[in-house]
């Protein structure tokens, strides 16, 4: 079945589907995106995504498109077209096309933002095998610009820190800045110390985790505690447990960190137990 994609106001096959050259976000990076899950045909935090996409563009002061309103029932549309009953929702949105390379941004009056919809297809997404395994990360310093609280699509980096992990037989990377783990290449990162889990603290920093925000309240109505403040890698090697979040991993443990292996070098069980309340929760509220 060919993949259908919204780009511009139009349903189109996905091989017919085109942006110009000209695009800032080809060109600069100067584009913004957002990843919902879609677990049993419906959407999981969609609220939460598209106030996060707001923000987004106000902090770049990228033009809110026409269809800013749609944004829901196109999501809808392409889960239904094609068929998706798990899998992910790819949403970006950039400055658009102006005709021409040129630092200064267009004007906003006659340069549209270019808004392009993708689903992907992830039969059995939540019950990856990742959540029985774990994961195995190394540590990376974190070279990103200072302004990773806005989900732009700069993501060079990230993408060359999973390959750093790859190439170091681990599964994913966890970037450190000032002897501080700030968060993963594509995720959020926490530790839990007997009852209480520790992740650092919003900032301009890390994104500001959809995902992060369900759990960290679920977490604390589990009477679990919650500790939002910097952590070095060599505390993370001491913790009980460790896991990650993120619209597509949900709650994914962490096993080891630098080759050094967390507890009992298995999944923890308030990690499992977080996942399980994550999914259980996140799908009864999906839309
Ligand atoms: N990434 N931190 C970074 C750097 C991220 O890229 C992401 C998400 C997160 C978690 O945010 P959320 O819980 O809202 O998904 C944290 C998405 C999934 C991606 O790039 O595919």
């Amino acid at each position: 079945m060919t993949r259908t994609v919204y780009v511009n106001g139009e349903y189109l096959p996905e091989d017919e589907a085109k942006v110009s050259i000209f695009d800032r976000a080809f060109l600069m990076a100067d584009g913004v995106y957002e990843v919902t899950s879609v677990l049993g045909g419906k959407l999981i935090d969609f609220a939460g995504h598209a106030k996060r996409l707001e923000r987004s563009l106000n902090e770049l002061d990228i033009k809110k498109p026409a269809v800013f309103d749609d944004l829901l029932e196109i999501h809808r549309e392409l889960v239904r077209v094609n068929d998706i009953e798990d899998g992910l929702v790819y949403l970006q949105i950039t400055r658009g096309a102006p005709g021409d390379r040129d630092f200064v941004f267009p004007d906003p009056e006659t340069t549209e933002p270019t808004v392009v919809l993708f689903t992907q297809n992830k039969p059995g997404l939540a019950d990856s095998p990742a959540a029985k395994t774990g994961m195995k990360i190394i540590s990376i310093e974190d070279v990103r610009w200072g302004r990773r609280d806005i989900k732009t699509v700069q993501l060079l980096y990230p993408s060359m820190g999973k390959m750093m992990a790859k190439k170091a037989g681990a599964d994913d990377a966890w970037m450190v800045q000032d002897g501080h783990v700030t968060e993963g290449t594509s995720n959020n990162a926490y530790i839990i110390k007997g009852n209480t889990i520790i992740t650092r603290a919003l900032s301009n920093d890390i994104l500001h985790g959809i995902t992060r925000a369900a759990v960290l309240r679920f977490a604390r109505e589990a009477q679990m505690q919650v500790e939002e403040r910097n952590f070095t890698i060599d505390e993370a090697k001491e913790a009980d447990e460790a896991f990650i979040t993120s619209a597509s991993a949900f709650v994914m443990p962490v096993i080891e960190i630098d080759g050094v292996a967390l507890g009992d070098g298995v999944p923890g069980a308030r990690t499992a137990r977080l996942r399980e309340i994550y999914l259980d929760e996140s799908r009864k509220a999906a839309i």
